[in-house]
């Protein structure tokens, strides 16, 4: 079978999301529900109101992603769903989703790993993108420096040591009082300041091992913040700014590690930032590589990632048995 037919479902934070994917990389449909109205009077996600709420749309999302496709659950190959990391009710949500319609339509299940679909998904939309590449992985659970070999190959050269990227800004957003969620915000701030307007740490930049730390870069924003002095879009481009040099200058070294690869690519919901697609493809132009990255709606979590990432292990032979386990957390 070279082009199955994969239904794939995510649910491991805020997004209960449904999409229809062929092996050819064709998207027949794919449906997303937000939830940002429910978590926004909270400032962040609560797991327990994004459980419920995934446990409310999905099965409509899921008839929804079919009749869009034109498709009946029993033309799917195989049933994928996101099964860690991430909140575990949802995760769970998804998961069991997934095991019911596997177990009623007796069709295959492929769990996802949700960090495999961020660092799959530029395979996507890129038909050329071959292994390895170099991927800098950035969401708000994860900032990562991977090499990328295959399907399960990963090879680590990078992590943060406390906070990630899209956490800094959403903390920034918090302390800046711009609202959840936060990256989208900070980045629309941003464009109004100047970025050289707020001495910001780059914590480890210059480093021999191309790990990040954004939790010094948080407090530092928190200090200039209750300082007084400077405009919330000057504090805005300065920070997004201090993480932009941050990325690049790991991303750099973790180049002159990774040996050859093919492309550098960026990944996860920090990669819908302007600013850092732009710094990214400018390391790669000077470095002689092809740059990828999804299109935007791809960067962050929807279900074409998972559904592709599921094709890509289902054509690699790879399915799970319907006892397969959620894990809240699950390195690459
Ligand atoms: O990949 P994702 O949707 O979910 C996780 O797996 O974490 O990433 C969400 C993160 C959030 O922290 C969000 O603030 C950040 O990505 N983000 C952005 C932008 N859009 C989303 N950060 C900076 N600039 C953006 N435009
Ligand atoms: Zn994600």
């Amino acid at each position: 079978m070279s082009t199955p037919l994969i239904l794939g479902i995510e649910s491991s934070c805020d997004e209960t999301a449904v999409a229809l994917v062929r092996g050819d990389r064709t998207i027949l449909s794919h449906r997303l529900a937000g939830q940002e109205a429910a978590h926004a009077p909270y400032g962040g996600v609560v797991p327990e109101i994004a459980a419920r709420a995934h446990v409310e749309i999905l099965p409509s999302l899921v008839e929804g992603a079919l009749a869009d496709a034109g498709v009946k659950l029993t033309d799917v190959d195989a049933i994928a769903a996101t099964a860690g990391p991430g909140l575990i009710g949802g995760v769970m949500v998804g998961l069991v989703t997934a095991k019911a319609l596997a177990l009623a339509a007796n069709k295959p299940l492929v769990a996802v790993n949700h960090l495999e679909g961020h660092a799959l998904s530029p395979r996507l939309t890129d038909p050329d993108l071959a292994y390895p590449y170099l991927l800098l992985l950035v969401s708000g659970g994860h900032c990562q420096l991977l090499r990328v070999d295959g399907v399960g190959q990963y090879r680590r050269l990078g992590t943060t040591i406390d906070d990630a990227a899209g956490e800094a800004f959403d903390k920034t957003a918090k302390v800046l009082g711009l609202g959840y969620p936060g990256g989208p915000r900070v980045e629309a701030a941003a464009m109004e300041g100047d970025a050289k307007a707020v001495p910001l740490p780059r914590p480890l930049v210059g480093t021999p091992d191309p790990h990040f730390s954004f939790a010094g870069l948080k407090s530092a924003v928190l200090r200039a913040h209750d300082a007084g002095i400077h405009s919330t879009p000057d504090i805005a481009a300065s920070f997004q700014q201090a993480v932009v040099d941050c990325l690049l200058d790991r991303t750099k070294l973790a180049l002159h590690l990774a040996g050859p690869v093919s492309a550098l690519v960026v990944a996860g919901g920090v990669a819908a930032n302007r600013a850092v697609r732009g710094a990214l493809e400018g390391l790669a132009a000077a470095n002689g590589l092809r740059f990828v990255a999804p299109p935007l709606w791809l960067c962050t979590d929807n279900a074409a990632m998972i559904a592709w990432a599921g094709a890509e292990r289902f054509m690699a032979g790879h399915s799970d048995p319907l006892d397969v386990a959620a894990r809240p957390r699950w390195p690459l």
